[in-house]
């Protein structure tokens, strides 16, 4: 028999959770698994989604949807986890720390035995500290814990880019690395490119700068308009990866995953370019940074060093 990977989706009543099923309904990834701490809302959810398929054209009518993490995310191909509070305005994704840690590793204890094949997306914040949770709690290898972020980071950055130059969004090749923080982000300039023409070419240092600066404090500009963290273009780079592994596309993202060594770094979980495909994280790539974005990604990790130091209490 044919089956559907299984996607479970933790945190589904939330908003960053049904913006995750919401793309992945569209693109017909999986059956669905909706879970949230609120059943209920989380059945609403999927009920609300699946009366859009009508009129988008997708085939949604399988999911299925409660409270009961254990009984719903069994043997899930892939668990995306986006468990745990939202920001406030005026919060640092690190201050959610102490709430989130022990929200994100009940729930992996529930993933680790009831889908033990699983790999693993953590969306949750502080990110990079809750894939460090995610990984100690599971004991997954690391190809099948990762976090997704920098995929977000990038998106803003791109979008600030082709805003900067007056050209399409398409034509911009640019990523984030390093810690999902506004403080610590590295959005990489030195290999940036519109059209295939270096950013640098392009743009002014000055003007360079201010798309640095805008994409670092991305998020926080989100939440203070909104009141709470964005969930749409998270939920889109979310559901991007999850299609990456389950169509085994091998898309190159910037995800969080731990380093074993490659850009010189050994257990820190730090966003690096990624292969994504059936077996998970598959590769990462290395590649000479400038010397201001090496000072920049070593910063990033120091930063992450200390966040896991905290999450390790909760462990
Ligand atoms: C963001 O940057 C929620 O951390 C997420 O919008």
């Amino acid at each position: 028999m044919v089956k559907r990977p299984k996607i479970a989706i933790v945190g589904a009543g939330g908003n960053v959770g049904a913006a995750v099923a919401h793309w992945a309904a569209v693109k017909e990834l999986g059956e669905l698994a909706l879970i949230d701490l609120k059943g209920d809302v989380a059945k609403g959810r999927g009920m609300d989604l699946t009366q859009c398929s009508p009129f988008e054209g997708f085939n949604n009518t399988s999911f299925t949807a409660g409270g009961d993490a254990a009984a719903l995310m069994k043997d899930a191909d892939v668990v995306v986890m986006t468990a745990g509070v939202p920001r406030k305005p005026g919060q640092s994704r690190e201050e959610l720390i102490n709430t989130n840690a022990g929200i994100v590793k009940g729930i992996c204890e529930t993933v680790k035995t009831a889908a033990p094949n699983a790999i693993l997306i953590v969306v949750s914040n502080p990110l990079d500290a809750m894939v460090y949770v995610a990984k100690q709690v599971t004991g997954f290898p690391r190809e099948r814990v990762i976090g997704s972020a920098g995929i977000l980071d990038s998106s803003r950055f791109r979008t600030n880019i082709a805003l900067a130059v007056g050209a399409s969004v398409e034509d911009v090749s640019a990523i984030v690395l390093g810690a999902h923080t506004d403080k610590d982000m590295v959005p990489i300039t030195s290999t940036a490119t519109v059209g295939g023409v270096p950013l640098t070419k392009i743009l002014s240092a000055e003007k360079l700068q201010e798309v640095v600066d805008a994409t670092k404090k991305g998020g926080a500009t989100l939440t203070g308009l909104i009141g709470t963290s964005a969930w749409l273009a998270p939920g889109a780079g979310t559901s991007l990866m999850v299609e990456s592994i389950v169509r085994d596309q091998g898309r190159l993202l910037p995800c969080s995953i731990e380093l074993t060594g490659e850009f010189g770094v050994s257990g820190c979980f730090v966003g690096v370019p990624v292969r994504l495909g059936a077996k998970g994280a598959e590769k990462v790539y290395e590649f000479e940074l400038s010397p201001a974005e090496k000072d920049a990604f070593a910063a990033s990790v120091k930063a992450n060093q200390e966040l896991m130091g905290i999450a390790k209490s909760f462990l």
